[in-house]
């Protein structure tokens, strides 16, 4: 391990906490200098270590995004890429899917140029206030089942959210997260098929949470987006970590039927009236429950519909204040 990222995880560990230099020599067996060296590189990057004579040096979480922090904590399988600014997170992931073998991957970024959302729309991505990471996951020879996958990210992320926000997250059928009748969340699955087998080879699974509130946010659009807080003081990459853990923990133990019914506890269409765009049609209905494959089950005019995949274009609902 490099020194600086050493002096990083030693002072991260003790966090809040002021350390001395000597400790830190004593501790890592490295120079009083290369401590000092490795201390001005964490600062030029943005991490926020104060430091004062006789008393050494003070680390605080602060929002930027760190490659060291978040790969400290999280488990080795995963080979992790934090960048400050990308055209998409998901883009990113396509690109290394096409360019080399695939192994488990993180993609973190800041800020997104174009990040994108199902049917192609516009993702805003601004920086500082939200976060947006893709997962890239081989198939073959694993015993991933790609349809699962989204609604088992959508409560792991829901799980990892609750740890470290006063919130209470619900989901949109599919897959947006919603608090207190906003989407704070939303989240988008991509296969990469292999063209000689016709089979999924990876599958890349992008999430993108508002944090807290940023006006560079549309106004027509704040009427929907909500946020996790209004704190501006955000420890973003806790967040990472939070979802990274629960989407480790679900692919490794993940139950399919209790992630299901969990799913479907949170899901807040069922019960409700709705109007679900399928392609070019749309279909009106009350949503019965979603079933184990996470499709809508629909009670229609004309009989029971099973929507695999679809759009809610109208949600009515007896109680709350969605009209998404
Ligand atoms: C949706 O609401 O339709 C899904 C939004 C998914 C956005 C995330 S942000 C990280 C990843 N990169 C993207 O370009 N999109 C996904």
């Amino acid at each position: 391990m490099e020194t600086k990222q050493s002096v990083l995880q030693y002072l991260a560990q003790r966090a809040g906490k002021w350390v001395s230099s000597a400790e830190i020599v004593t501790t890592l067996g490295v120079s009083r200098t290369a401590v000092w060296k490795a201390i001005k590189q964490l600062q030029e990057r943005h991490y926020q270590i104060d430091s004062q004579a006789g008393k050494g040096y003070l680390y605080t979480p602060n929002e930027t995004l760190s490659d060291l922090v978040i790969a400290q904590q999280i488990d080795p399988q995963w080979t992790l890429e934090v960048h400050d600014q990308l055209d998409s997170t998901n883009l990113r992931a396509k690109q290394l899917a096409a360019t080399r073998s695939v192994t488990p991957t993180i993609i973190v970024a800041n800020e997104q140029t174009t990040g994108y959302g199902r049917f192609g729309r516009h993702f805003y991505s601004p920086s500082q206030t939200g976060i947006y990471m893709s997962f890239l996951l081989p198939v073959s020879g694993t015993d991933l089942n790609p349809g699962k996958l989204t609604t088992g990210v959508a409560v792991a992320a829901a799980h990892a959210i609750e740890k470290q926000y006063a919130v209470a997250v619900q989901i949109k059928w599919v897959n947006d997260l919603i608090v207190n009748d906003h989407k704070v969340a939303g989240i988008l699955s991509e296969a990469i098929a292999d063209v000689e087998s016709g089979t999924i080879s990876s599958v890349i699974v992008g999430i993108g949470i508002n944090l807290a509130p940023n006006d560079v946010v549309p106004e027509a659009l704040r009427t929907k987006v909500g946020a996790l807080t209004a704190d501006q003081q955000l420890d973003r990459n806790q967040t990472a970590i939070n979802v990274i853990q629960a989407v480790t923990e679900m692919l490794q133990h993940g139950d399919d039927q209790a992630i299901m019914t969990e799913y479907r506890q949170r899901c807040i269409v069922i019960g409700a009236q709705v109007s679900v765009r399928i392609g070019t049609c749309e279909l009106e209905g009350r949503v019965t429950t979603i079933d184990d494959d996470g499709a809508l089950i629909l009670d229609t005019k004309t009989g029971t519909q099973v929507v695999g995949a679809g759009e809610i274009t109208k949600l009515n609902l007896k109680e709350g204040g969605y009209r998404g």
